[in-house]
């Protein structure tokens, strides 16, 4: 296990150049297994997530390089329709194969997939999709077995937009012979990205970022070579990092047409944002303000993997600040964390209400997920004294060099191990 040590007390200013999207990656390494040929991902950031997705690429007999920042995904030796037991439990964006695999041999065997401990996520909407198109399931005591050989395009509905279904169903579509519609879809913008790396693989794919995708089958698609996109949560992270410090940053490289609701919220707790196609500043004054209500909703909605950063911010506002998380169950977990560094945050239910207070004190915190792990670093940036994240590990998931971006805009965070 390893830690963060941060130094509170430091604020935060500086440039810095965002990473490209983990949420973005994830699914088009899945969708990679859609051709024969090679695809190399430029940009692509160094984190745990996507080299278990290589892991279980490797195993599935792809070969799988990262050179500097190139990866590259071969997939010509790609035999196995079964994923690996052991790393499928790891990530859940190893569901994502299921589409991609179904597409190759129309047959998939999936164990119930792992992940962040924020919810119980099932994978009933991926499932309920991919029936809809003809692929018969069946459930083995937590391993699911997919026979595709009926599948045919065709008019899909989600009964609720889930971002994992919808790039499922987008994958097991495409090599499809005819159109297939998918009604009720999420909008998140990885989605959109997902549209363009399969259709610079030769699909032809439409409507991603509205409500309705149309995919029209090809018979066969190609590699190619495609830069993901920024990411918006690591972008958003940063922003609370320099607005809990009272600091001043400007990022790049940050998609910023998919960032309204996190930038509204900033505005509303007193931040000056100067925003810009690829490039965000933030300036924040000497306290923030407490924001009325914040509620987590898929996109345009405010995202859910930026609820609990804005809850560390929260925390020092001045007044009491509502939040109401409706995506996932399980992610108020880190409220005891925060109450431990002197915050007062009181959930009920899916709703916590935090009262600022006028200061945090360093404690020894533990990182239970990704984004609650980065929030409990946000939150140490602005406490008196150190603070130690335990279970860093869980934050390299997500973020490059966590420590490293912190530090270039000025905080003092190192990486300490624990035995
Ligand atoms: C993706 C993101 C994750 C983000 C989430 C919501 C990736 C790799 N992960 O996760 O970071 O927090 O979108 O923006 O892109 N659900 C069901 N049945 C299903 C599928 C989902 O009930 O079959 C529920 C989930 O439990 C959750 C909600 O739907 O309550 C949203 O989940 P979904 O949109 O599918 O999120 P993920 O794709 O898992």
């Amino acid at each position: 296990m390893n830690a963060l040590r941060i130094r509170g007390g430091r604020r935060l200013m500086g440039e810095w150049t965002v990473q490209n999207a983990k949420n973005a990656v994830l699914p088009i390494m899945a969708a990679a297994i859609l051709t024969e040929e090679k695809t190399v991902l430029e940009d692509c950031p160094t984190l745990s997530d996507i080299s278990y997705m290589g892991d279980i690429l490797r195993m599935l007999g792809c070969s799988v390089h990262m050179e500097g920042k190139r990866l590259q995904i071969d997939p010509q030796g790609l035999f196995g329709h079964e994923m690996p037991d052991e790393l499928a439990k790891k990530i859940r964006s190893s569901i994502f194969l299921l589409g991609s695999i179904l597409a190759r041999f129309h047959k998939a065997t999936v164990t119930l997939p792992g992940g962040c401990e924020i919810g119980l996520r099932p994978i009933d909407l991926h499932l309920s999709g991919l029936k809809q198109l003809g692929v018969r399931i069946h459930d083995e005591g937590g391993v699911i077995h997919c026979d595709g050989s009926a599948m045919k395009a065709g008019p899909v509905h989600f009964d609720y937009p889930s971002v994992g279904a919808t790039e499922n169903v987008m994958m097991a579509a495409a090599l499809l012979k005819g159109e297939t519609t998918l009604h009720n879809v999420a909008r998140e913008p990885e989605i959109r990205d997902l549209q363009c790396f399969l259709n610079r693989m030769g699909a032809d794919i439409s409507g991603a970022g509205t409500h309705t995708i149309i995919i029209r089958g090809v018979r066969s698609l190609r590699g190619c070579v495609y830069r993901p996109m920024p990411d918006r949560i690591v972008a958003g992270t940063l922003l609370a990092a320099a607005a809990i410090t009272g600091g001043s940053i400007k990022l790049y490289h940050t998609p910023t047409q998919d960032m309204y609701a996190m930038i509204a919220k900033f505005r509303e707790m007193g931040c000056i944002i100067t925003e810009k196609e690829s490039s965000v500043a933030l300036h924040a004054p000497e306290r923030l303000t407490a924001f009325t209500q914040l509620q987590t909703q898929p996109f345009p909605g405010f995202p859910t993997d930026m609820q609990v950063q804005m809850s560390a911010i929260a925390t020092l506002a001045k007044g009491t600040s509502v939040v109401v998380e409706n995506v996932f169950e399980n992610r108020f977990t880190h409220a005891g964390d925060f109450n431990r560094m002197g915050a007062n945050v009181l959930i009920n239910g899916r709703t916590a209400v935090i009262q600022g207070v006028d200061a945090l004190y360093g404690a020894v915190v533990t990182a239970r997920d990704l984004r609650g792990g980065a929030a409990l670093a946000v939150a140490g940036l602005a406490a008196k004294g150190e603070t130690i994240v335990e279970n860093a590990q869980l934050v390299d998931r997500g973020y490059e060099a966590f420590e490293d971006s912190l530090n270039a805009l000025g905080a003092d965070v190192s990486r300490i191990s624990i035995t």
